[in-house]
């Protein structure tokens, strides 16, 4: 019909398109035949093109037109910098900004919250300005982590969004498929570029039963993660369904959806039901409540729809269960936790009880465990662990503090920090323990790898359910079972939306960014490509393995996500040069003298001359960060030349404008000399499916001549013409 509902309240002109997937639904229906699932409905009916899309599960790779962006501080500075260097005057799609990453817990949420504005001031004041300028909507430091105000706010049934951060799956809570994804994507769909995701296996888990008592919606992805395994969801979505659905809550389904970022799952979701409904009133959202219930035929699996594998949880039967330590998929039932406690040597005392995270920081969560605490200190009882609480949002911390939860956790002993990410992504100051003592903490978190919090590789972190790490905090102790107490939590209240609406008037605003930050750096677009490369040298012939940690360190480099030009310094650090052996020693071709690579980089750029890398066997694998390809176009490189390459490294650098070549014979990359000097001829005639040609000039006068074969299409050659994809897009937005 003509219904128009906007997707969130606090924004304009954005409104819910529930017919394009109906649309999409019936082409895809008539080529198909078949019963899809719910992920496959809501994911074909975002499809930029239905009719000519190949759909093959676990094969094709599906083109994308999501409804949202969302971006943490943390990984938003390089994509926004990227984003505003198209020159476009807002983002296709709505997309916010949730500053939730850079604040430490240390001595309380007020005061560490004061402390991360003036340690983080030229990050947040960029990200405010930025936002502000190009119409996204930005959420301050303390205002919430991004996964719970996006529930709160933004998420709603039958919704594709990506974000940068790998929680983002938490929005499948309320029925959306919402992805985690690198810098990369997100800059592309702000730009108009469709989104590309292999088109995902369906995992489909069958909840029957009923939950209650200790168990939690948290002890459902537990069990998960223990049947799984961390590498079992990969290349799949997980899809929950079954009568035992509507006894979860929205955000207990959420910290669902959360947590099966741990098994490596595409995403995880759920169907349209009546808890979604409760939680959208109770968010003041009625209308997209009542519009969703039009569409509900959308919302859910076809009858008798197939899914790739098939698990059975009796949510009746479900013991809590406590997963770690070191790993979030060895599962144990509480039943049999303190005898494997036991058997296992694992520090009996425990230290410190940890509350909140994006995974349980609802309202709800903060009421279970606040109830909980309220029977004990009836009872006259403190923590005996040190016990800390991290609200998920200032609506949450707000209504608890109206509500009382708050006195009761200080009243106990318990620390409310900041509403952020805090000790779950290490952002902790910790000062019981030295590093290196071996000793016990219990999180309501979802990982809890070696040194995630606390940096101690000694530590033990288990991950349980808000419930049991609360009744754990007043025990002291990992041996102690709380089943035989028989408390209840709460439910849902509602929550007030406070506002994050860009200024009217954008033109006005000045992107604040200080020329002399070392954090941060204003980007300019690359040049365009200007004609045949000659005579290029080799900055490195890479031997072996080379992953973007190879090509783009992590660690103290993340400092300078934001500044191009500073964590250039880090390019190709890692990678070992096939002539000599050694990591980041290369010759430098025209003085003949040994260098750093990033250093040889930049001279051949000072003198104007473009250059070359080498690279074997699948070149570019592991994490997704743009900024291994952003580096070597910026310190001037060309081409890379490689036996194989990963395949998002591979359009990474095509996006920014270079050449990603391989060898058609692998043996091939043998008789490239360090010292050549090469030539690529056929980009004149660069055509989809066209080999080019690379001649090897070797110092003895001799030469190769050497096919070289791309996987471009006429989009990316595009692309690399105009210097990048993101300089098409800003050419085309000018018209
Ligand atoms: Fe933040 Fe931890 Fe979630 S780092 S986004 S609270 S997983």
């Amino acid at each position: 019909g003509d219904t128009k509902v906007p997707m969130s309240l606090l924004e304009k002109g954005a409104y819910i398109n529930y017919q394009r997937i109906e649309d999409n639904l019936v082409i895809v229906r008539e080529r198909l035949r078949r019963p899809l699932t719910l992920s496959e409905k809501i994911l074909y009916g975002h499809l930029d093109d239905a009719q000519g899309q190949d759909i093959e599960r676990g094969v094709s790779y599906l083109k994308l037109r999501p409804d949202r962006v969302a971006c943490q501080d943390a990984t938003a500075q390089m994509a926004l910098l990227q984003f505003m260097s198209a020159g476009m005057p807002t983002a296709a799609v709505p997309t916010t900004v949730h500053c939730d990453h850079l604040i430490e817990a240390q001595i309380g949420g007020v005061k560490d919250l004061a402390r991360a504005i003036s340690i983080n001031k030229e990050v947040y004041d960029f990200l405010a300005t930025a936002t502000a300028k190009y119409g996204l909507g930005f959420w301050k430091p303390g205002s919430g982590i991004i996964h719970q105000i996006i529930l709160e706010n933004y998420a709603f049934p039958g919704g594709l969004m990506i974000g940068t951060d790998s929680h983002t799956p938490n929005a499948g809570g309320l029925g959306m498929i919402a992805c985690g994804v690198g810098g990369a994507d997100a800059v592309d769909v702000m730009a108009d570029i469709p989104w590309e995701l292999k088109c995902p296996k369906v995992i489909g888990v069958n909840l029957t039963g009923k939950i209650g008592g200790w168990t939690t919606p948290k002890d459902v992805i537990l069990k998960v993660a223990g049947i799984l395994t961390v590498k079992g969801g990969t290349g799949a979505i997980v899809e929950y369904k079954g009568p035992g659905v509507e006894s979860l809550s929205c955000t207990g389904m959420a910290t669902i959806c959360n947590m099966g970022a741990e098994i490596g799952a595409t995403t995880s979701m759920f169907p349209f039901n009546n808890r979604m409904v409760d939680y959208l009133n109770a968010t003041k959202r009625p209308d997209i409540a009542n519009y969703a219930k039009q569409f509900a035929h959308n919302l859910r699996a076809d009858e008798g729809a197939e899914y790739d594998q098939v698990i059975d949880i009796n949510l009746s039967e479900l013991e809590p269960h406590i997963n770690g330590p070191f790993t979030p998929d060895l599962a144990t039932p509480i039943s049999q936790f303190a005898s494997e406690v036991k058997k296992n040597g694992w520090p009996d005392e425990l230290k410190v009880a940890l509350i909140g995270s994006c995974t349980n920081s609802s309202y709800e969560d903060m009421s279970r465990s606040a109830s909980i605490a309220k029977e004990a200190s009836d009872h006259g009882l403190d923590v005996k662990s040190q016990f800390t609480i991290t609200p998920g949002s200032e609506q949450v911390r707000a209504t608890i503090e109206r509500d009382g939860q708050i006195g009761v956790f200080e009243q106990v002993g318990g620390l409310v920090l900041a509403n952020a990410c805090g000790p779950c992504i290490g952002q902790w100051d910790r000062k019981d323990v030295e590093k290196g003592v071996a000793n016990s903490i219990i999180t309501s978190y979802n990982r809890n790898f070696t040194g995630r919090n606390d940096a101690n590789p000694a530590t033990h972190a288990f991950v349980a359910s808000p419930d049991i790490v609360t009744a754990m905090a007043f025990a002291g102790s990992l041996s102690f079972n709380p089943l035989t107490d028989s408390l209840t939590g709460s439910d849902g209240k509602t929550f007030k939306t406070p506002s994050s609406r860009p200024p009217e008037d954008r033109a006005s605003v000045q992107v604040a960014v200080d020329p002399k930050s070392d954090r941060l750096q204003l980007l300019s677009p690359f040049k365009p490509w200007d004609g045949e490369p000659k005579d290029l040298p080799i900055l490195i012939k890479v031997k072996g393995k080379c992953t973007t940690d190879h090509i783009s360190a992590g660690g103290p480099w993340l400092k300078y996500r934001g500044h191009l030009e500073n964590i250039s310094q880090n390019c190709l650090i890692g990678a070992i040069n096939a002539e000599n052996g050694e990591a980041n020693k290369v010759k430098n071709q025209l003085t003949g003298e040994y260098g750093a690579v990033p250093q040889v980089a930049a001279q051949y750029r000072e003198k104007g001359i473009k250059w070359v890398v080498i690279g074997d066997s699948n070149y570019g694998e592991g994490s997704s960060r743009e900024h291994a390809a952003l580096e070597p176009r910026f310190l001037g490189g060309l081409a890379i030349i490689v036996r194989s390459f990963a395949r998002i490294h591979e359009t990474n650098l095509k996006k920014q404008g270079m050449l990603a070549l391989t060898f058609v014979d692998p043996a091939d990359y043998d008789k490239i000399q360090p010292s050549d000097r090469v030539d690529i001829e056929g980009l004149d005639s660069f055509a989809p499916g066209k080999n080019l040609t690379l001649v090897a000039k070797h110092a003895d006068g001799s030469k190769d001549e050497i096919p070289l074969a791309h996987s471009f299409n006429e989009g990316q050659i595009a692309w690399f013409k105009a210097g990048s994809a993101l300089n098409l897009m800003a050419a085309k937005a000018k018209g």
